[in-house]
């Protein structure tokens, strides 16, 4: 099941975020996952690296800060897997999950097998994104491996509102205060929120290069499921999104950290599945229409209200704890990424307990900036 559940007791139009707690990582390690994710994000690198990892020369000195604030919070949250010895500038990471070790000198391009921002990027499962510190929030590059329908060269040199300008403008409140946070967010601070959507497809990397098959899978399917089906096939992707202020350069980490899980798990506990159907009837049409819902719409929801008729005794999932922010944690699965757009269930692995995500609402927006 999902590590986080963005689904509250209502729609959320707003940014629906807040600030990440001093217990909090920076990057979440989803261990179930991590070996295949991150060897599916090198094999994509390495068969297309200009279609995921774009750093322009005005990066340079921004790529060694995330590469120093993104190790050091896998080394203090993760110390059994990850550790870095330090003698000055000269650094040796160990990465135990992968039972690797890199040696490199702090600042010295030339120390390491790649720039540092791409050798980062590898070592977690997060999407690194960089915004500059302008008043338009440029988006300057970065390494974006797993995007829901956009890609880098695409959108570099966007400004924050072009970058949104087809989003559904019943959450453009939501964008117009995001934008506002982010020009104000001071370092220290990480502001973060969760955002979701379903898809007909556990395909992680949904790059703009693969809309087309992706777009005609889902029109061709879409008529063609009925609440059997809708239960089998559609995922609930959903996007732990980081956003932190660099202390040197002042540019903004965008971290985006995807996580899928089939309809059919999350379903098999009662109240995920009641705040799922609550949250989408409640949804405006332009939202279900963004996240592709309404053709699937009258299925989808005779799945769940048969789900939530059934007696509570023929409920098979597991127990989760469900705040009233929606946001919380859960014993981890899902499925395993995939580079084909088949659908395919879901594992169930049973997993440490993790972070409590975040909660909602612009409140928590607010605290990321004082
Ligand atoms: C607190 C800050 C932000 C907020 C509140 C926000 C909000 C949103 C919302 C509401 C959507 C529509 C999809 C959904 O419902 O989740 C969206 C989509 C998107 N956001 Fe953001 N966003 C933020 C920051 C960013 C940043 C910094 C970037 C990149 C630099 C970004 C890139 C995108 C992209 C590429 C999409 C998809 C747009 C499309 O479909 O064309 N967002 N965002």
């Amino acid at each position: 099941m999902l590590r986080f559940f963005p689904f509250g007791e209502h729609f959320e139009p707003g940014m629906a975020g807040r600030s990440l707690s001093e217990g909090e990582p920076l990057v979440d390690v989803d261990e179930a996952h991590y070996a295949p994710e991150i060897a599916l994000k090198r094999a994509l690198l390495a068969q297309a690296q200009r279609d995921y990892f774009l750093a322009p020369a005005e990066l340079a000195p921004a790529q060694w800060e995330v590469l120093e604030l993104v190790s050091s919070d896998l080394v203090r949250r993760y110390p059994e897997w990850f550790s870095l010895e330090r003698d000055g500038e000269r650094c040796c990471f160990h990465n135990r999950l992968l039972s690797e070790e890199t040696r490199f000198v702090l600042g010295d391009a030339s120390s390491l097998p790649l720039e540092p921002l791409d050798w980062i990027g590898r070592q977690v499962q997060e999407d690194l994104v960089l915004v500059r510190a302008d008043a338009r929030g440029t988006l300057v590059g970065g390494q974006l491996c797993f995007p829901n329908s956009w890609d880098l060269p695409e959108r570099a040199g966007s400004s924050y509102l072009a970058i949104h300008q087809r989003t559904p403008g019943s959450t453009m409140v939501g964008v117009h205060a995001g934008g506002r946070l982010l020009q104000a967010l001071k370092p220290q601070r990480t502001f973060c929120r969760i955002g979701w959507n379903f898809k007909l497809s556990n395909q992680l990397d949904l790059s703009t290069k693969h809309l087309p098959a992706y777009l005609a899978h889902a029109a061709a399917r879409s008529p063609e499921l009925d609440a059997a089906g809708v239960a089998r096939e559609l995922f609930i992707r959903i996007e732990r999104q980081t956003f932190t202020r660099l202390t040197r350069s002042q540019h903004v980490l965008f971290g985006i950290h995807t996580y899928l899980s089939a309809l059919e798990a999350e379903a098999q506990d009662p109240e995920r599945a009641r705040r799922i159907l609550q949250v989408v009837t409640e949804a405006p049409d332009d939202v279900k229409r963004y996240k592709a819902i309404l053709p699937l719409e009258a299925a989808f929801r005779a799945y769940l209200e048969g789900k939530l008729q059934r007696p509570p005794s023929q409920h098979d999932g597991s127990a989760v704890t469900t705040s009233a922010s929606g946001y919380q944690t859960g014993p981890n699965s899902g499925p395993r990424p995939s580079v084909a757009s088949s659908p395919a269930s879901a594992n169930s692995e049973p997993m440490p307990p993790s972070t409590s995500a975040c909660s909602s609402g612009l409140d928590g927006a607010k605290r990321a900036v004082r």
